[in-house]
């Protein structure tokens, strides 16, 4: 047994407390952004528009939430599944400083417009090498401490965090690739067809290896380690792992049906898509045998249900994707709000469930302590819960009512139906619904803050109480 004070805890809790941090800032920008969309004054030009905001909003949680939760989940599961003390903790508490800058730097970049126009890589190229140092920085200690193990055995969130680094890697680097015509200003090396090609290939990928194989590592680390329960099959998990980053690669051309794309790559993009469900549904059916037959800790084991329910929607998700893939489906929901919810439901649904149950059992375990309240982790689960639901039903009806009413034809002469604005208005009660849960869900964070900080508080207070402070 590797004794508590070998390990590096001080990154640990830097990222968890930053992700939270910036995820409460980023989840308020989305409220703002859901509102600006049914009362259009709320947009204050130039910096506080739709179009700026919506940017900082994405960024804020994939950059500032979630890379920093995957930063502080992945120190805290190497050094536990290695039972290896962090290779470089310094660089790591480099790398927590040289992190938020860059989200601060981010930030004020997209307020102020500087984009490279490209979804999830709007950052421009000084920004960008930053995200990559950060990247690298990450790296060399997950691979350092993995290397220098104590514990032989790889197990399966060892190989998904391994799969991110890699992956984020080559894909971030790629798409980004651009010529600086200024420092705030560059042209992407790519063009036309082939831009798009790469840009969706970065795109789905960036969700796959930032929503998805981190959130597996902490789920397949965190579920068994919450209830207690092994497991249910390591050689599932393994086969799901390798087919999963397998087919993930090939994916991206479904989210360029009927485009100038050729055909065929599309219909590859496709064939991929679909096998998705098999190594995804590996994962969520590994999960509920987790469970056994004992499903009671869904009631007294207050973690279980973020996890089950979690991975729930990420089983969801993984069907609604691939079918969204389908020439047949993608001509009716594309450019519609139902992407919105299909976003939502794996964004509030699997990636923050699973996060914020993984920080509870983080945080008191670094600290000493115990959680500071398990009701109001309830009154988070509750909130954060009803808030997605309600977002992503309203988007979903929403969606296909677009759909429908662009596509309406008069059967005597083949006119438009509808007229773009009476679709437009239509919109108004969907879009207020979405604003309402998305404020029952702001609320359900602002409770997981609240709990998270008063834990640490109470940590804080019981070791100085110790030393006789
Ligand atoms: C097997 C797994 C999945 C598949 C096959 C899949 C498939 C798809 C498809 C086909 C689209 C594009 C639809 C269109 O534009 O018409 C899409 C969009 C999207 N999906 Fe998924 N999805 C999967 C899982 C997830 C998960 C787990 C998340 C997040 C946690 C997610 C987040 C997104 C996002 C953010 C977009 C919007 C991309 C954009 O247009 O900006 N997906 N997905
Ligand atoms: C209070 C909660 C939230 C609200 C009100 C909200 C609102 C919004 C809105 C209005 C959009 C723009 C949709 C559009 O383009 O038509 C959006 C996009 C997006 N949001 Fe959120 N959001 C919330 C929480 C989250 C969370 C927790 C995450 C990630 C962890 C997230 C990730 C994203 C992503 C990836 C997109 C881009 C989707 C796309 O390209 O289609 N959001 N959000």
């Amino acid at each position: 047994m590797t004794s508590e004070s070998a390990y590096e805890w001080r990154p640990v809790k830097g990222f968890a407390l930053s992700g939270i941090f910036w995820g409460g800032v980023s989840v308020v920008i989305g409220l703002i952004i859901s509102i600006q969309m049914w009362m259009p004054e709320w947009n204050i030009p130039p910096f506080f528009t739709y179009g700026r905001l919506r940017a900082v909003h994405i960024n804020g949680l994939a950059l500032g939430f979630a890379v920093a939760e995957i930063f502080a989940m992945s120190y805290y599961m190497v050094q536990r599944l290695t039972r290896t003390r962090l290779l470089f903790p310094k660089l790591a508490m480099v790398q927590l400083y040289i992190f938020n800058i860059a989200i601060v730097a981010a930030a004020v970049s997209l307020l102020a417009g500087m984009t490279q126009s490209k979804e999830y890589a709007e950052l421009e190229w000084p920004l960008d090498i930053g995200v990559v140092i950060l990247w690298v920085m990450f790296g060399i200690n997950i691979f350092g401490t993995i290397l220098k193990r104590k514990e032989e055995q790889m197990y399966i969130s060892l190989w998904y965090l391994i799969a991110t680094v890699i992956a984020v890697a080559v894909l971030y680097i790629v798409n980004n690739l651009a010529i600086p015509v200024g420092l705030f200003k560059s042209y992407s090396v790519f063009a036309g067809v082939n831009d798009a090609n790469v840009q969706w290939w970065y795109g789905h990928n960036a969700v796959g290896f930032i929503f998805t194989t981190p959130i597996l590592a902490m789920f397949y680390y965190f579920l068994p380690k919450a209830t207690g329960l092994p497991i249910y099959s390591h050689r599932l998990s393994i086969i799901a792992f390798w087919s999963l980053v397998f087919a993930y690669l090939w994916t991206g051309a479904h989210h360029l049906v009927y485009t100038p794309v050729p055909d065929w790559i599309q219909s590859v993009g496709i064939a991929f898509t679909m096998f998705m469900i098999a190594p995804s549904w590996g994962s969520v059916v590994n999960g509920y045998y987790t469970m056994g037959g004992n499903w009671d800790k869904l009631k007294t084991n207050y973690l279980t249900k973020f996890f089950i329910l979690g991975i729930t929607f990420y089983g969801l998700q993984t069907l609604q994707g691939p079918t969204q893939s389908l020439r047949v489906v993608s001509q009716l929901v594309h450019f519609t709000d139902w992407l919105p919810g299909h976003v939502h439901m794996g964004t509030m649904g699997w990636v923050a469930m699973t996060v914020g149950a993984a920080t509870y059992y983080t945080v008191p375990k670094i600290y000493n302590t115990e959680i500071h309240s398990v009701k109001l982790a309830n009154t988070h689960f509750w909130f954060v819960l009803v808030g997605q639901l309600i977002f992503s039903l309203s988007m979903w009806v929403l969606g296909v009512q677009q759909g429908i009413m662009w596509k309406a034809v008069s059967p005597e002469d083949g006119s438009l139906t509808y007229t773009f604005m009476e679709s437009v208005a239509a919109n108004y009660p969907y879009w207020k619904m979405r604003t309402f849960g998305g404020l029952l869900f702001t609320i359900g964070i602002v409770v997981f803050a609240y709990n998270v900080f008063m834990t640490v508080h109470r940590a804080k207070r019981s070791t100085a109480a110790a030393e006789g402070r």
